[in-house]
C-alpha cells in the first residue's frame, strides 16, 4: 500500500515536472490527445502499447497461419502490439502499420524500433571510434546521416546511443559505447542524440529525424570481469559521478527513451529496479518519455532469482518503472490479469501508456502513419554519395595516431615498394563492425583497395595467414586459424622486398560487441606471430590496428615504429585509413580508453582514486603497484599523436583565489612547432585535493580541437564553473567544496601542465 502510494506520488510529480518543462501549445495539445486515446482504450488496448515484438515474418508475404509468428501476427490485429523491432524496409514497415493502423480498433501506429548504432546500411565507425574523434560536431552528424538513412527505410526509433561508461576491455560491448569517461561519455551522448532527433523536441517531427534511446539503465559497463550480463555491484559515489552522468546528458538533451539493462545492481535486476527507474529517472530527472526493457529481460529476472515466475516478474517490472516490454511475452500475457486481480496498479499502467503515446504523437505517427514509408526518399537516402561522404569524413577523424617513431609515417607517396600484409587489409566485412543488421555483408572497401588508389608506389598484397575459419556472423562464435601458416613464406618474400611494410591486424568486426567478452587482449590467431616473423626480416612496419576493443600489446608498442589505431571504421574504412597512411589526412583522435599493458591490470582507467601508497616513497614493496609490470597503461586515455608537434605554453589562471560560483579561468598557448597543418585536442583534468569523499587523481572536465596552421599560435581557454568543480556523494547530492584544486592541461592524460588554485 505505502509502496503504491509512493508511486502514485512520484508519478504525479513526474507529470507536473514534465508540465513545467514544457513550452505550451504543441506539447499541451499533445497531452490533451493523449488523455483523450487513453479515455477511449480497454485495458488490453492499453497494455497492447506496452507490449514489443520482434519483426517476425516476410510482412509482404501471405501471413503464417500457425506458430510464434502466427500468434505475434494475431495479437497484432487485436491490437496487442504497441511496436515493433528489427522490421525495416518502406515496403515491410508499410504493411505492419497498416495492419496497426487499419485493422485494430484505434488504429494507433506502430512505432518501428532498430539498432541504428553505428549507422543504418551506410556503416560510420563503431561508436567507441567515433568518440576517439573528440569532435562533437562530427558525431553529430554521423547521428544525423544514420537517423535519416534509418528514417528513409521506416524506421522512426532507434536503440542508441549506448551510453554505458567501462573500464573494461575484456567487454565486448566497450565497441558500442564511448569509452570509461563520463565527461566526454556526457558529451558524446548529448551529441548523438542530438544527431538523431534533432536539437528541440519539435525536431521529432521531422520525417528525417527519429526518436533515440539511452542505454543500458544503468551500470551495464561495469560487468563483473568484463562478462556479459554478468553481475553488477558498485557503490554509489561510481554509480552517481561515473555511471549515471552521460545518462543524465542524454535526458537533458531532450532523449526520449531509456533501455534498461540484462545486468542486476547491487542484487536488483535493473529492469525491476525502481529506485534507477522511478527515484531517479521518472523522478528526480523528470523524464517524461518512456522505458523499454532490454531483449526479454523481464522474462530473465526469473533466471536471475528475482522473480518466481512471469507474473511477478511483470509486477516488479511495472511497478519498478518498465514501460514497455521487448520480446518477453510478459505483459502481454500477465498484465490484463494482474491489474484485474488488483496486483497492478491502473495508474502505473496508465502511465507507462501515456509516455509511449506522447512519444508516438511526437514523432508525428498520428498526423500520418507511414511519414518514415516514402519509396522516392528509401532509394535516394540509402547508401547515397553524401552518407558515404559523410561517413568517411567521421572514419579519418576516428583514426588514432598512436606512435610514429622516426616520422615513418606519413608515407612517401612515390618511389617506394609497399607490402601490404595480413588478412584483414584486404577483408571487406570486418571493418564493418558488429552492429550492421542493415548492410550487406563484404561491402566495405578495404585497406588494400583503399591503398590501391595510390598508384605512385608498388604495392604487394600478402595476407601472411588467415584471421578466421569457418562463418563470420553475428550470431555465431568466430574460430579463429592457430594452425596454417602457409601465407608465411609468400609474406616474408614480400617484406624483404620492401621499403616499408603495412601491417593490417586486430580483432574481426565480429569479434566485439554483444556476447563477446574475452580474457586476453592480445592479437588473435597467428597474427603476433607472423608480425614478430616479418619484424625480423624488415622493421620498417606500420602496423594498422583493427579493433573494437583496447588491445594489450605490449611487444608491438615497444618494437613497431609506427602504430595507427584505426578500430572498425565501417563503409569507407579502406579510403579513410589510406588518406591517413599517405597523409592527405592529419590525424587528431585521441583513445577515449586506456590501452593496458596486460589484461591484469584491466581495469584501468585514468582517473582512478590515489590510494593511499601511490608511489614507491620507502623504497621497499609497500606501494600499490605489480610486481611484474608497470600500473601505467600502455597507451593512456587522451593520447594520440599528430604528424605535426605542438607545443603547449605555460597554464595561466586568471585568479589564485575564487569564491564560489565565481568563474575559473584557464588559458594555454598552443603552437605547432612541426611541418603539417594540424588539429589538437587540447585537454583540461582537474583535481579536488581534499574533499567529503576522495576524488580521482584527474578528471577531465572539458576539451577543445584547435586547427593550427604550420607555425601558428592559438590561445586556448577553459572556464571552469561549480557544475565541473563539484561531484556528487553518497546520497546522491551534488557537492562543491572549497579547497585547492589543481588544474592539468595537456595533450593526454598523461603528458600535462598543471597549476593550482583555492576556492573559498
Ligand atoms: C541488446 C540491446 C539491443 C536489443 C535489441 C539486446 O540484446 O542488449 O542493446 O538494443 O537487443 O536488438
Amino acid at each position: 500500500m505505502k509502496q503504491t502510494f509512493l508511486l502514485l506520488a512520484m508519478l504525479t510529480l513526474g507529470s507536473a515536472q514534465a508540465q513545467k518543462n514544457k513550452p505550451m501549445n504543441k506539447e499541451q495539445e499533445i497531452e490533451q490527445k493523449v488523455d483523450a486515446l487513453l479515455a477511449k482504450m480497454t485495458l488490453e488496448e492499453k497494455v497492447g502499447q506496452m507490449n514489443q515484438y520482434n519483426g517476425f515474418w516476410d510482412v509482404t508475404g501471405p501471413s503464417p497461419k500457425e506458430g510464434n509468428a502466427a500468434l505475434k501476427y494475431e495479437h497484432l490485429r487485436k491490437g496487442w502490439v504497441g511496436s515493433m523491432l528489427t522490421v525495416r524496409g518502406v515496403k515491410e514497415v508499410r504493411a505492419v502499420q497498416k495492419i496497426a493502423v487499419e485493422e485494430t480498433r484505434l488504429g494507433i501506429p506502430l512505432i518501428i524500433g532498430f539498432d541504428v548504432i553505428h549507422g543504418y546500411k551506410t556503416l560510420s565507425p563503431i561508436p567507441l571510434a567515433e568518440a576517439a574523434s573528440w569532435d562533437m560536431e562530427a558525431i553529430q552528424q554521423s547521428a544525423t546521416t544514420a537517423a535519416s538513412e534509418a528514417a528513409a527505410s521506416g524506421i522512426n526509433w532507434t536503440f542508441g546511443p549506448n551510453v554505458d561508461i567501462s573500464r573494461d576491455a575484456r567487454w565486448g560491448r566497450v565497441m558500442e559505447g564511448a569509452g570509461e569517461d563520463p565527461f566526454l561519455g556526457s558529451k558524446v551522448a548529448e551529441a548523438r542524440v542530438k544527431g538523431f532527433q534533432g536539437s528541440n523536441r519539435s525536431d521529432l517531427a521531422s520525417p528525417l529525424t527519429i526518436a533515440a534511446c539511452a542505454k543500458h539503465f544503468a551500470g551495464y559497463g561495469f560487468a563483473e570481469a568484463g562478462r556479459d550480463y554478468n553481475t553488477v555491484d558498485m557503490g554509489n559515489a561510481t554509480l552517481y559521478n561515473t555511471v549515471l552522468p552521460p545518462f543524465k546528458a542524454a535526458k537533458e538533451a531532450g532523449v526520449r527513451t531509456f533501455m534498461n539493462s540484462f545486468n542486476i545492481l547491487n542484487g536488483v535486476p535493473a529492469t525491476g529496479n525502481s529506485f534507477l527507474q522511478r527515484d531517479i529517472l521518472k523522478g528526480k530527472w523528470g523524464f517524461d518519455g518512456f522505458v523499454i526493457t532490454d531483449w526479454a529481460s523481464v522474462r530473465e529476472m526469473i533466471t536471475h532469482g528475482f522473480a518466481e515466475d512471469r507474473a511477478e516478474a511483470t509486477v516488479k517490472a511495472v511497478n519498478a518503472g518498465a514501460d514497455m516490454d521487448m520480446e518477453s511475452y510478459a505483459y502481454v500475457n500477465e498484465l490484463v490479469q494482474l491489474v484485474n486481480e488488483g496486483k497492478v496498479d491502473i495508474a502505473l499502467v496508465d502511465d507507462a501508456v501515456r509516455r509511449i503515446l506522447r512519444v508516438k504523437y511526437e514523432l508525428g505517427l498520428f498526423d500520418d502513419p507511414y511519414k518514415y514509408c516514402d519509396e522516392k526518399r528509401e532509394k535516394a537516402t540509402i547508401g547515397s554519395k553524401a552518407n558515404n561522404e559523410a561517413v568517411l569524413d567521421m572514419a579519418k577523424k576516428s583514426i588514432v595516431l598512436l606512435k610514429n617513431d622516426n616520422q615513418l609515417l606519413p608515407l612517401k607517396k612515390k618511389g617506394q615498394k609497399i607490402a601490404l600484409i595480413g588478412a584483414l587489409a584486404a577483408n571487406k566485412n570486418s571493418p564493418l563492425g558488429s552492429w550492421r543488421i542493415a548492410s550487406d555483408d563484404n561491402t566495405a572497401i578495404s585497406v588494400l583497395e583503399g591503398m590501391q588508389q595510390y598508384k605512385g608506389n608498388e604495392l604487394v598484397y600478402e595476407k601472411g595467414a588467415d584471421l578466421t575459419i569457418g562463418k563470420t556472423t553475428f550470431l555465431d562464435e568466430l574460430v579463429f586459424n592457430t594452425a596454417d601458416r602457409s601465407g608465411f613464406e609468400a609474406a616474408k618474400k614480400a617484406a624483404k622486398e620492401a621499403d616499408v611494410v603495412v601491417m593490417v591486424l586486430g580483432e574481426h568486426g565480429f569479434q566485439s560487441g554483444e556476447g563477446r567478452s574475452r580474457t586476453h587482449l592480445d592479437l588473435p590467431g597467428l597474427q603476433q606471430e607472423l608480425l614478430e616473423e616479418i619484424y625480423k626480416i624488415n622493421p620498417n612496419i606500420v602496423l594498422v590496428l583493427n579493433n573494437g576493443r583496447p588491445l594489450a600489446l605490449p611487444w608491438a608498442a615497444e618494437n613497431i615504429p609506427a602504430i595507427v589505431e584505426a578500430w572498425h571504421l565501417g563503409t569507407q574504412t579502406g579510403n579513410a585509413v589510406a588518406q591517413v597512411l599517405y597523409g592527405d589526412y592529419n590525424p587528431s583522435g585521441k583513445l577515449p580508453m586506456s590501452f593496458p599493458r596486460n589484461v591484469g591490470q584491466v581495469p584501468i582507467y585514468y582517473n582512478q582514486h590515489s590510494t593511499g601508497r601511490p608511489i614507491d616513497s620507502d623504497n621497499n614493496v609497500f606501494w600499490s603497484h605489480y610486481s611484474d609490470a608497470e600500473k601505467t597503461p600502455q597507451f593512456a586515455f587522451g593520447h594520440g599523436l599528430s604528424y605535426t608537434t605542438f607545443k603547449y605554453g605555460t597554464v595561466q589562471l586568471n585568479k589564485k583565489e575564487y569564491s564560489k560560483g565565481e568563474p575559473v579561468k584557464v588559458s594555454v598557448d598552443i603552437t605547432n612547432t612541426g611541418n603539417y597543418d594540424g588539429k589538437e585536442v587540447v585537454q583540461l583534468y582537474i583535481r579536488d585535493i581534499a574533499a567529503s569523499l576522495s576524488r580521482p587523481v584527474k578528471e577531465l572536465k572539458g576539451f577543445e580541437m584547435v586547427s593550427l596552421k604550420k607555425g601558428e599560435t592559438k590561445t586556448v581557454t577553459f572556464t571552469l564553473t561549480d557544475k565541473e568543480l563539484g561531484f556528487y556523494n553518497n546520497e546522491g547530492e551534488y557537492l562543491v567544496e572549497p579547497g585547492t584544486f589543481k588544474v592539468f592541461v595537456g595533450t593526454s592524460s598523461d603528458n600535462v601542465q598543471e597549476t593550482t588554485f583555492k576556492l573559498r
